[in-house]
């Protein structure tokens, strides 16, 4: 029977498609993607500090993430929401739960053997949505276009059947056929196969971003999910959902493909340059910061300006890096050499790395 947007598609085949792998314009992509992917492996391996980058690379992503979905923050209410306990400002919350859902994924991967089941993307979306979000069980879902309402694709319906399905992906993902493709041409299927399934009801998109950085990590493509899609998806976002809406209707595999690795290659790309600069900004501030605090400088504090570019005299306190009245003169010392841009707002002070914010949101 012909493909028909309008009724749930059951048929939905399962992975691997039967396609040539070794065409030229896959094989060109694919050597560029992974040329750019080692390059920036090979960079997160000379951190000394491998931790140190991870906080605020993912908080950008969550918000460029969210962001897809229109959940837009500053980057101030975001960073400022990131030091305190509760915030009121709700999209500023929901972009902390999808950083939050990553790191859960993650230690979820990693407590399995490395395994990314059905229940780790469930307790994905259960963070990211903080409810008991599960597999869909009644009809009714639809992708429709934003601007004209017309539904554009009706995925699988409904438990049993996406159950099923997921299965099949679950398998795909953690098997290791060394006559399969290649893990990042792999990556791009996944990625379609997981949103094509569509198996929650809502947070689906960033459900599928957040397994795409948890995939890198468990192909040991990358030693930390420091790799993510949203900035491009969002740039290339009527391509994004032409090239999905494709395969489905005329298995257009190869374009499909071939946008996702020059993804990751663009991304990787620009990864490393911005790992790059904030290092290289890092032995900027720390000289800067020898003169300025002189006998008092301490290298923990450099860590924390960098794993927190919002720093409030509380944040110091509560880490161990000094007693309250210290804390308080080693930020207006900082502020004062113009290192840190200090920013009251209602009671508090914050001091904020601007410079590194900059490189952030480049
Ligand atoms: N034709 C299509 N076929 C398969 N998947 C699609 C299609 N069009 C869009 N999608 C996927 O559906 C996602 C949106 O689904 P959903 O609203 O559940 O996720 P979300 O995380 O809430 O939203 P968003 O991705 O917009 O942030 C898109 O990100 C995209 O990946
Ligand atoms: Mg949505």
């Amino acid at each position: 029977m012909a493909y028909d947007p309008l009724l749930p598609f059951n048929d939905l085949p399962d992975l691997p498609p039967n396609i040539n792998y070794y065409q030229p314009k896959i094989v060109r992509a694919l050597a560029a993607a992974a040329r750019n992917l080692g390059e920036l492996k090979g960079l997160c391996a000379t951190l000394p500090d491998p931790l140190l980058l991870l906080n605020t690379l993912v908080l950008q992503e969550s918000r460029d993430s969210s962001a897809i979905e229109n959940i837009v923050t500053t980057q101030d209410e975001l960073y400022r929401a990131s030091l305190e306990e509760t915030t009121h400002n709700s999209s500023a919350k929901e972009v902390l739960n999808y950083r939050e859902a990553t790191y859960a994924g993650l230690a979820r991967m990693q407590s399995q053997h490395n395994l990314i089941v059905v229940n780790t993307l469930i307790g994905v979306v259960q963070t990211i949505k903080q409810n008991r979000s599960a597999v869909r069980q009644a009809p009714g879902t639809n992708l429709r276009n934003g601007a004209t309402g017309q539904i554009m694709y009706t995925p699988p319906c409904c438990e049993d059947v996406i159950r099923q399905k997921l299965s099949a992906l679950e398998q795909f993902i953690n098997e290791d056929d060394p006559n399969g493709p290649d893990p990042l041409i792999k990556l791009a299927l996944i990625h379609h196969q997981f949103e094509a399934i569509h198996p929650f009801l809502d947070g689906n998109g960033r459900t599928g971003r957040i397994l795409i950085a948890l995939y890198l990590v468990q192909q040991t493509l990358l030693p930390q999910p420091v790799l993510y899609l949203s900035r491009y998806i969002n740039l290339y976002r009527t391509d994004y959902y032409r090239l999905l809406r494709e395969v489905t209707e005329r298995d257009s595999w190869t374009e499909w493909i071939v946008f996702m690795l020059n993804g990751i290659e663009q991304t990787a790309q620009l990864t490393t340059s911005k790992i790059r600069r904030i290092l290289a900004l890092m032995n900027e501030i720390e000289s800067d910061m020898r003169q300025a605090l002189r006998s008092s400088y301490n290298p923990d504090l450099l860590r924390i300006m960098f794993m927190q570019p919002y720093l409030k005299i509380d944040l110091l306190v509560r880490n161990e890096l000094a007693h309250r009245q210290t804390a308080a003169i080693y930020l207006k010392k900082l502020a004062e050499a113009r290192i840190l841009t200090a920013n009251p707002i209602g009671k508090t002070i914050y001091y904020v790395n601007q410079r590194l914010l900059d490189i952030l949101a480049d």
